[in-house]
């Protein structure tokens, strides 16, 4: 397989606050981790998705998407960039060339999404990943938590997922930021660090992190809405 996605879903919700990890609360019916896998599905060219699960969860199995061929699962780790890094190595023994990382909480992502950035990224080695212009006023706050000063936002993006990487390179840049104790909040970190320039593809910004209850409301409002 030359691409395949690679799923954080080892996570345990604690902002979310609920009963079970966010990515197995459900939206009209459906787990949201089933809804995440199925829009990496729907793109033809991704041969696999690697789910990164913990080892003791006991909600994985009852997926829809639990037993699909497509699917892989492997062991999350500590933190999100470590259970990526188990994801790259599965990807690696694949045979793949280019790995799309995706969040599991992230189950609104937009097929036309994912094509954008596989066309504009392309053959590039630096890859890329799907991102939002910033909208609000930004502050820089002083130690005492008063306005130091503001920000410009000219070039000041969100970063979104999902990121698309050589598989070799990201999990060589992945490992060694690791080990460097590097903050990988996403892919695209560890490949700056090994000083690439990613590119940034604007990507819809109803692609929202289920992060807190009420990113729950509207994840929903978004799926009900969408048209593709
Ligand atoms: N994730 C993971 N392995 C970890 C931590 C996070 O695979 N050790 C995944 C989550 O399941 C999620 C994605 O990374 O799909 C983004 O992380 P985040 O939104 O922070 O999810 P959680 O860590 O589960 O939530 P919280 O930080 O509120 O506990
Ligand atoms: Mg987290």
């Amino acid at each position: 397989p030359s691409l395949v996605a690679i799923v954080p879903a080892a996570g345990v919700g604690s902002r979310m606050e609920a009963d079970r990890p966010k990515q197995y609360l459900t939206l009209d019916g459906r787990f949201i981790l089933d809804i995440t896998i199925e829009k990496l599905l729907s793109c033809a060219l991704v041969s696999q998705v690697i789910v990164a699960v913990s080892a003791d969860d006991p909600y994985f199995s009852q997926l829809s998407m639990a037993n699909h061929p497509k699917v892989l699962r492997v062991d999350g780790g500590v933190e999100r960039a470590d259970s990526v890094l188990n994801g790259l190595n599965k990807a690696l023994a694949l045979g793949a060339q280019w790995a799309l990382v995706h969040d599991a909480a992230r189950p609104c992502l937009l097929v036309d999404d994912i094509e954008r950035l596989l066309e504009q990224v392309a053959a590039d080695d630096d890859g890329g990943l799907l991102a939002a212009p910033v909208r609000d006023t930004m502050k820089r706050a002083s130690p005492d938590g008063f306005v130091d000063h503001t920000v410009n936002r000219e070039g000041l993006w969100h970063a979104l997922t999902p990121q698309l990487f050589p598989t070799k390179s990201l999990q060589r840049n992945v490992a060694a930021a690791l080990a460097a104790s590097i903050p990988v909040t996403d892919e695209a970190s560890a490949m700056e660090w090994a000083g690439h320039h990613p590119k940034l593809v604007i990507g819809n910004d109803t692609n929202i992190k289920v992060t807190r209850p009420a990113d729950l409301k509207l994840a929903g409002f978004y799926l009900q809405h969408e048209d593709n």
